[in-house]
């Protein structure tokens, strides 16, 4: 067998996983929307590496400069919200599948971005999908659609709150579920959708998760939050990849994840064989890891002082329009439980993490270090500023939106 084309940006184990892994062929024509985000590049790339023949990436923000320049790679610049650009997008021949990933995701956009790309740019890619006889849509969805501000300690899909909820905790969580129930609605034995969902990504090249800790961590002003106790699941980024890979071929007419929602994680290669691990002390190997001090040798910040603060950063975040890591759904998720149980994703979609999460996370902190930290390691606080690489992206699809009016 020939070896698999590998992703240059690849880490060494990513590497390791594509040339060791025996994967199910995908279809030779795909479409990433969102392909030069987080996960959709790493996406892009393992489509590509399980022997996809034309993978269009399609995304406001253009490639990085080290995406990969491999001839079935084609890195479109363009916006989900302008429905003329979808059209053109979804009338490439022959295409297998969507995984329709763009999305406004974090705390930091202005509140009608959201319903604009979450949710209408949703119903573009269905509509456009389905005027021209493409059958197969990977929604990448989010287990925060299903967050009431409860505990989720160890639940299986069926046991959250089903959708719609009568309250969302955060305007991303409300138009990710709007979009999840477009998709869902939609489907039919003849246009056939499914939604997968991770829970906090994270991997070499993240842009959200570790670099805004890690500059809150660095600038000496990173707490643990409450009791620092809570138990929470991760899931790598090239096993999220997997699961939304593989979902596709759980799309045939009758197949039980038809319409269904299924959320995948690094399942029970967390610590101890458990589903979950313990938050803050596994960031904290991240802050040792990027030479600050550890949060257990710090005061803890008690969860009802948080929640006054968090109030008061709401309130003048509506006032003056600034944005604040720290807020109340910040302080809620911080502090709460977090972790499923992905027997459903192991038994419809056939699903098992390829990535440990011990040698992910090792690999992950390592590749911080020494690529992120000589650039980006600059600490701002934990209540105002975001992230440099965060920032400069929100700027752009802000301003996408702006400009599709
Ligand atoms: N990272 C996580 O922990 C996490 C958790 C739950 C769900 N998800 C879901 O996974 C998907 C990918 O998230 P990510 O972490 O890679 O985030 P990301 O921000 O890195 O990727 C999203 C991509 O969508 C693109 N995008 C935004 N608006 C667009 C538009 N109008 N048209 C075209 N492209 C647009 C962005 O430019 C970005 O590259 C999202 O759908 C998100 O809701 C991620």
């Amino acid at each position: 067998m020939p070896e698999p084309p590998i992703a240059p940006p690849s880490s060494n184990l990513q590497r390791k996983t594509t040339i060791n892994g025996k994967y199910a062929p995908v279809p030779p024509v795909c479409i990433v929307t969102g392909g030069t985000g987080f996960v959709g590049c790493r996406l892009v790339e393992m489509l590509v590496e399980r022997g996809a023949k034309k993978v269009i990436s399609f995304d406001v923000v253009p490639p990085p400069p080290d995406a990969w320049k491999h001839p079935n790679i084609e890195w479109r610049v363009g916006d989900i919200t302008d429905k003329k650009a979808v059209d053109e997008l979804l009338s490439t021949p022959q295409v297998g599948c969507v995984w329709h990933n763009a999305a406004a995701v974090g705390p930091y956009h202005p509140r009608d971005l959201y319903f604009k790309v979450n949710y209408e740019g949703t119903l573009n890619i269905i509509d456009s999908a389905k005027k021209h006889g493409i059958n197969k849509i990977v929604f990448s969805s989010s287990p925060s659609t299903r967050f009431t501000g409860e505990d989720v300690d160890g639940l299986t899909e069926d046991e959250m709150p089903k959708l719609p909820l009568g309250r969302y905790m955060q305007t991303y969580a409300e138009t990710k579920a709007l979009g999840e129930m477009a998709i869902s609605n939609a489907c039919t034995n003849e246009f056939m959708t499914v939604a997968v969902a991770p829970h906090q990504v994270y991997g070499p090249r993240d842009n959200l998760f570790l670099p805004n800790l890690m500059e809150a961590a660095l600038s000496g002003k990173l707490r643990i939050f409450g009791s620092g106790e809570n138990r929470i699941c991760f899931t790598h980024v090239d096993n999220y990849c997997h699961g939304l890979i593989i979902a596709e071929k759980a799309l045939y007419p009758n197949s039980p994840a038809l319409g269904k929602f299924y959320i995948v994680t690094d399942g029970t290669t967390h610590p101890e064989g458990n589903q979950y691990l313990n938050f803050w002390r596994i960031l904290d190997e991240a802050v040792i890891g990027m030479g600050a001090k550890s949060l257990w040798s710090k005061a803890h910040l008690p969860k009802g002082l948080l929640l006054v603060v968090a109030f008061f950063c709401d309130l003048m975040g509506k006032m003056f329009g600034v944005t604040f890591k720290l807020n109340t759904f910040s302080v809620i998720v911080l502090t709460m439980h977090r972790w499923f149980d992905i027997s459903a994703a192991e038994k419809d979609l056939g699903f098992k993490p390829i990535i440990d999460f011990r040698e992910g996370w090792d690999e992950t902190i390592v590749w911080f270090r020494e690529n992120w930290l000589p650039t980006n390691g600059v600490g701002k606080g934990m209540l105002a500023g975001i992230a440099k690489s965060t920032q400069a992206k929100i700027d752009i699809q802000d301003k996408s939106a702006k400009m599709v009016g």
